[in-house]
């Protein structure tokens, strides 16, 4: 049966760090939103162009466009066996739309790990963040710095600090995410698949952490 594994979390948590790393070591697909938006951005999609005007102002993209782009990723081959999605759902329209893809796949959402971590930590993370121009790997200029500065360990590209990283921005992000995104908390807690995990230890505890949700339920 597949296995699909929800990161929720507020901005700046690790989420896309964390799924990175999950996805290598369980060989579920990483689906990320914001990346996908990214893409389409570099592309300069219609969709991108849409997302655009909502990630500049740190607001969400509306549910009917987001929720169509995860359909049409989940729909792909490589989603077969389940996957890490890592900043889906972020609404109760989403998480809804979720359960009935996934039902139509005849699966569920299985563990929704939530990291957190507090904000003074989300923001010095988001500030040091630089991220690779080809395929999004995920780099920090203390805590996790590339081998030479500028470039990508892993395909050489450049690294760049994202639009919506700056200071006003992610304000107007963690706002977004406590009004619209934290509520998702209960609604997996009451499921019972939600698992709490601290975000603020240092990236292999962290991992640990997950992939002992992961093995709790029995994935
Ligand atoms: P998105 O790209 O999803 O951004 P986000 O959720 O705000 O999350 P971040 O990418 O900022 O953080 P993260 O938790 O992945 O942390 P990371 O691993 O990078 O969304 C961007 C925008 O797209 C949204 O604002 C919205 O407009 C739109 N969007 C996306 N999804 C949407 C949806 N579903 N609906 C509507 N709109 C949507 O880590 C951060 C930094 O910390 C890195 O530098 C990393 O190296 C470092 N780090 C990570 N873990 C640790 C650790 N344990 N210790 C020290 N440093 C660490």
């Amino acid at each position: 049966m597949a296995t699909f594994i929800v990161l929720l979390g507020p901005p700046g948590a690790g989420k896309g760090t964390q799924a990175d790393i999950l996805a290598e070591k369980t060989g579920l697909a990483h689906i990320s939103s914001g990346d996908l938006f990214r893409e389409n951005l570099k592309r300069e999609t219609d969709l991108g162009k849409v997302a655009k005007t909502y990630m500049d102002r740190g607001e969400l993209v509306p549910d009917d466009v987001t929720i169509g782009m995860i359909r049409e990723r989940l729909s792909q081959p490589d989603c077969q066996d389940g996957a890490i999605l890592d900043g889906f759902p972020r609404t109760t329209a989403q998480a809804q739309a979720l359960e009935t893809m996934l039902a139509g796949f005849g699966g569920r959402v299985d563990v929704v790990p939530y990291i957190t971590a507090p904000q003074d930590v989300l923001v010095g993370r988001i500030a040091g963040r630089w991220t690779c121009r080809a395929e999004g790997h995920i780099y920090h200029e203390k805590f996790n710095p590339p081998k030479k500065t500028g470039v990508c360990d892993i395909d050489g590209s450049v690294l760049f600090q994202r639009e919506d990283d700056r200071a006003e921005t992610v304000t107007r992000r963690i706002q977004v995410y406590a009004e619209q995104t934290a509520p998702l908390v209960e609604h997996y807690r009451g499921q019972g698949r939600l698992v709490e995990v601290d975000g603020s230890q240092p990236m292999e505890d962290v991992t640990a952490a997950l992939l002992n949700s992961l093995k709790n339920a029995g994935r």
